[in-house]
């Protein structure tokens, strides 16, 4: 069963309308605090949720949603670390208007410390760019990993890292998703996308059957149709992978996407009251709101990197 189904915290359109009206001229972001419970500061070291964001087609809005999720995630006193994972494309820096100049490769190889990598950006955002792709990680010496779970150890205060994967089934990005406490797959009304969002959902079942997997509409027309969409990759990922897929909501198609990115700015930053950005914030409430996220099975920042550098 998905979780839309009468049930009035998940319908996402409710909530949209509660929020922003009719227009969306006027959201309130946040108006009602989601139900989470703050974590003393012990709690969080332990409590890093880490969250792969994916999909199986490329180009369906992954980067633009990990920044601008991970912005309002921020916005709700969140810490959060933004991973480029995706290197090769170095898309991160289109949305965000800021080069790295260094990356994980430069910890490697001892140039810098892994804190002097991180880039904080103005909206409260953290970002740290990977080396290029998993394969490289994985197949570090055992100084070399060892150099780097030193110092991610050291990450100890954020609330969520964010994982932002290319596209695809390639050993490049599942590496990324297995470690991790739950994956969001993000796919397009687009039948190729559909699929495609399948297909990973296949291969990350293939490799872990008991990951918690989330899907993620982008570009909706309505909501009807995010919802459709997500009923139908729920509905074959039960029946065809014995897989339950958490519908986690979608975002609708918004032209203040593209125009932010031409002007190498967040949207949630420069529209805080379009569509998007409206829901998104029934994402990241859905998300902070999900005590799931925070049991035991949390791996913590030093232990899924220790997973993708393949250390003990
Ligand atoms: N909700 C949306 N409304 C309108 N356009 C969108 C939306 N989301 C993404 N786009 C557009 O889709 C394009 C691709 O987005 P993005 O680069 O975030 O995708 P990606 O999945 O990270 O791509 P890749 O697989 O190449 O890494 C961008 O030009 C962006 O403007
Ligand atoms: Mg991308």
């Amino acid at each position: 069963m998905n979780n839309f189904a009468g049930d009035i915290r998940y319908d996402q359109a409710a909530g949209l309308r509660k929020m922003v009206g009719k227009s969306f001229e006027s959201p309130k972001p946040f108006d009602k605090e989601p139900e989470y419970e703050l974590q003393s500061s012990e709690e969080k070291i332990k409590n890093t949720k880490i969250i792969t964001i994916t999909s199986g087609k490329g180009g369906v809005g992954k980067t633009s949603m990990s920044v601008n999720l991970g912005l309002a995630l921020a916005s709700q006193n969140k810490k959060v670390l933004l991973f480029d994972a995706d290197l090769g494309l170095a898309n991160i820096n289109v949305v965000l208007g800021v080069v790295p100049k260094y990356n994980l490769y430069h910890v490697i190889k001892g140039h810098k410390k892994l804190k002097d990598i991180i880039i904080q950006t103005p909206e409260g955002l953290d970002i740290i760019a990977g080396a290029s792709g998993y394969s490289s990680l994985a197949n570090l010496s055992e100084k070399e990993r060892n150099k780097i779970v030193v110092e991610v150890d050291q990450l100890k205060e954020y609330d969520y890292l964010l994982i932002d994967t290319g596209a695809g089934v390639s050993s490049n990005v599942i590496g990324f998703t297995l470690p991790a406490d739950e994956i969001l797959v993000i796919t397009t009304p687009e039948p190729t996308s559909i699929t495609d969002a399948y297909g990973i959902i296949k291969s990350i079942v293939l490799e872990a059957s008991d990951k918690c997997i989330k899907l993620l509409v982008n570009r909706a027309a309505t909501s009807l149709e995010g919802r459709k969409v997500a009923e139908r990759v729920v509905n074959i990922s039960n029946q065809f992978l014995n897989v339950k897929v958490e519908n986690c909501g979608f975002i609708y198609d918004d032209e203040m996407v593209p125009k932010s990115i031409r002007k190498q700015k967040p949207f949630y930053s420069l529209y805080p009251k379009s569509k998007a950005s409206s829901c998104l914030n029934v994402i990241a409430a859905r998300l902070m709101g999900d005590k799931n996220g925070f049991d035991k099975k949390n791996v913590g920042i030093g232990a899924f990197f220790r997973k993708i550098l393949k250390t003990n």
